[in-house]
């Protein structure tokens, strides 16, 4: 009985404490994250996000008929996609470093780090290894979005212990 108390004790404490997370994660969005970014670099990432989109749901088609060149020049696209690596100014660069915080960044990295080695499988034609990285990456989408773009997707938001399920 003692044993049970403390188990429910336990894991309401954590239901808690990932309350808590989400609602810091919720408040960090807001105030250093993208909803601080000028209009120009905040259109720039909607663009971003759009053409990874396309490129993602592109790969299917292209995975169930085994073409396995059009997945990697699509990971190759998306690997080079950086909002980073575009024509930024100076002070949009700045704007970028100060406005992101540096877990964002890694984020970022780690995603196009995927991608990286999706275009590397699908060179060598390998469709297990092509499911395994194209699952990595949608997982690095959410993975991000639940982070940074809650605003966006609240559906992401971590369900709280108060709220039923049926
Ligand atoms: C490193 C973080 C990060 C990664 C990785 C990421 N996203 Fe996003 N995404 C964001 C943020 C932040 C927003 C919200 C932008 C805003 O509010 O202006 C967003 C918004 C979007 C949107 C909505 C764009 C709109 O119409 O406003 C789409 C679609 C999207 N992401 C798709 C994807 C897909 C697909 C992937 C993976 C292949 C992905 N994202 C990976 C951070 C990320």
């Amino acid at each position: 009985m003692k044993k049970l108390i403390c188990i429910t004790l336990l894991s309401s404490l954590s239901a808690i404490s990932y309350a808590e997370d989400a609602k810091q994660a919720h408040e960090q969005t807001k105030a250093s994250g993208v909803e601080a970014l000028s209009p120009e670099l905040r259109n720039l990432l909607t663009q971003e996000m759009k053409a990874l989109q396309d490129g993602m749901m592109s790969i299917i088609p292209a995975y169930v008929s085994g073409n396995w060149h059009e997945i990697e020049a699509t990971a190759g696209k998306i690997k080079n996609s950086y909002l980073l690596k575009q024509n930024l100014t100076e002070n949009q660069i700045k704007e970028l470093h100060s406005s992101l915080p540096p877990e964002f960044i890694e984020k970022d990295k780690k995603f196009h780090y995927l991608a990286g080695m999706l275009e590397h499988v699908a060179h060598n034609k390998k469709p297990e290894l092509i499911n395994f990285y194209f699952s990595e990456m949608t997982e690095a989408c959410a993975g991000c979005h639940v982070k940074f773009a809650i605003h966006k997707f609240p559906g992401l938001k971590p369900v709280t212990k108060d709220k039923h399920i049926h």
